[in-house]
């Protein structure tokens, strides 16, 4: 199948890189010549485990190729994927579907065959009908369908969740796109994941839904923390009791700082703004966006309250900065708020991430970057876990309190509180 992939940001690139891996001929296409210039000289723009090696393998077979040349690629191609960006619009809140539909208008325009067009830029229900639209003159007739077909790639796992998925969701009434699609994802559908076809709407929907429905998770098990530390109790039974409900399930139940990244924040506002524009109001999603907002203020007040509201001068140490592990990304890490609400206090910030110096803190220099985590403990008044890095699950504590007085707050739960009370750390954690 030859195949056209245009976008090369994290989805365009995971997926066209992975089509190849699995046989296909794969064009990945952007119009950032810069950016492909890179591509093909090996460098991998995005961080992302094992996508280095994976590119590296099919380019030398052939089968993944980068390129700005976008009408040729779009031409020659059975299967063109939209895999552009749609960054919420700051004035509206709904995603900014530009550069969705300028691809949409270049495809009108290089449709020399029948070809699947199959939009994965999470998008609003009914952005197909509106492609659809686009597509739609008198000289293309016959010659295209317009599928959804949304990505459930999680950053740092991205290759294992597109080899091994839960399920591929196609939203087509296309009996001829839909089985084009089937064959395009045979090899990877295994025993327990689920083909799925529905409408285009409902498949873009689905999309939303399923991220509105994990950040509610989250921020559920975030305020049953809340109570937890009032009672004394800790979250984590909760988290296993719960889980343990196949109903449930256990995944998405750990309590932690406010959810962040590029997709819960973005996604669960857009999907309140398309609600509104249906006058559907969804209120549980709403409350959850607040609820996750407030939740950075209840962390620095805590904060102010473990150091006594004493916090000018004080060292305060974060391990981690990126919003979650296996991530290079800080979009809507929790940290950019939390930072800079104690910079204004008086403190001085370190920081150690194993995924390196961020350019977020560049303009302060009360923030300031140590290239392990030794050096960034060191007369720490308060080490912060903010991000679950594999690196920081074993940290020898012992050996870094000589001075007798290391306090540590954990967002992640890492540790043990009985283990961490025994060698004299003044430990505390989240709901606990
Ligand atoms: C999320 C979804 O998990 C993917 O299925 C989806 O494809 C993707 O968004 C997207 O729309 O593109 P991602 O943003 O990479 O993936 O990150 P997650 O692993 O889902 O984590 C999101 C946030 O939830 C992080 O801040 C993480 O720390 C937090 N989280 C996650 C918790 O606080 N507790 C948990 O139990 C799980």
């Amino acid at each position: 199948m030859k195949i056209c992939v245009i976008g090369t940001g994290y989805v365009g690139l995971v997926s066209g890189t992975c089509f190849s891996e699995i046989g296909n001929n794969v064009a990945c296409v952007d119009i950032d010549k810069k950016k492909i210039d890179k591509l093909n000289n090996g460098f991998v723009p995005i961080f992302e485990p094992g996508l280095e090696e994976l590119i590296k393998r099919n380019v030398k077979h052939k089968r993944l190729n980068f390129s700005s040349k976008i009408e040729d690629n779009i031409k020659s191609s059975d299967i063109v994927f939209i895999c552009v960006g749609t960054p919420t619009n700051k004035k509206s809140n709904q995603a900014d579907l530009k550069q969705v539909f300028k691809v949409a208008k270049l495809i009108k325009n290089n449709l020399n065959k029948y070809k699947i067009i199959v939009n994965k830029s999470t998008v609003p229900v009914t952005t197909g009908d509106k492609i659809e639209k686009i597509l739609n003159t008198k000289k293309n007739k016959n010659k295209f369908d317009v599928i959804s077909n949304p990505e459930f790639l999680r950053e740092g796992e991205a290759i294992r969740d597109f080899m091994y998925p839960d399920r591929v969701v196609i939203g087509s009434n296309s009996k001829k796109a839909n089985s084009v699609m089937k064959n395009l994802y045979l090899p990877i559908l295994k025993k327990r994941s689920r083909y799925f076809n529905c409408s285009r709407r409902a498949a873009e929907l689905i999309k939303y839904a399923s991220n509105a429905f994990l950040a509610t998770k989250i921020t559920f098990i975030n305020e049953m923390a809340n109570l937890c530390e009032k009672s004394n109790i800790d979250v984590k039974d909760i988290s296993i009791g719960m889980g343990l409900d196949e109903r449930i399930g256990d995944r998405f139940l750990r309590a932690g700082p406010a959810y962040g990244g590029s997709c819960f924040p973005k996604d669960t506002r857009a999907l309140v703004t398309t609600a509104k524009s249906f006058n559907t109001d969804l209120s549980i999603v709403k409350t959850v966006i607040n609820s996750n907002q407030n939740r950075n203020n209840l962390l620095n007040k805590r904060i102010l309250k473990l150091l006594n509201n004493k916090i000018n001068n004080k060292i305060i140490t974060f391990l981690g900065v990126t919003f979650k592990a296996g991530t290079d990304d800080m979009r809507e890490s929790p940290c950019l708020d939390m930072i800079p609400f104690l910079l204004k206090k008086g403190s001085t910030i370190k920081y150690y991430d194993p995924s390196g110096e961020k350019t977020n803190f560049f303009i302060n220099k009360n923030v300031k970057f140590s290239p392990n985590i030794k050096d960034a403990c060191n007369g720490a008044d308060l080490i912060i876990i903010h991000t679950e890095w594999n690196e920081f699950k074993q940290i020898n504590f012992r050996k870094l309190n000589k001075n007798k007085n290391l306090k540590v707050f954990d967002l992640r739960n890492l540790y043990s509180p009985s283990l961490m009370k025994k060698i004299n750390i003044r430990y505390y954690g989240i709901g606990r």
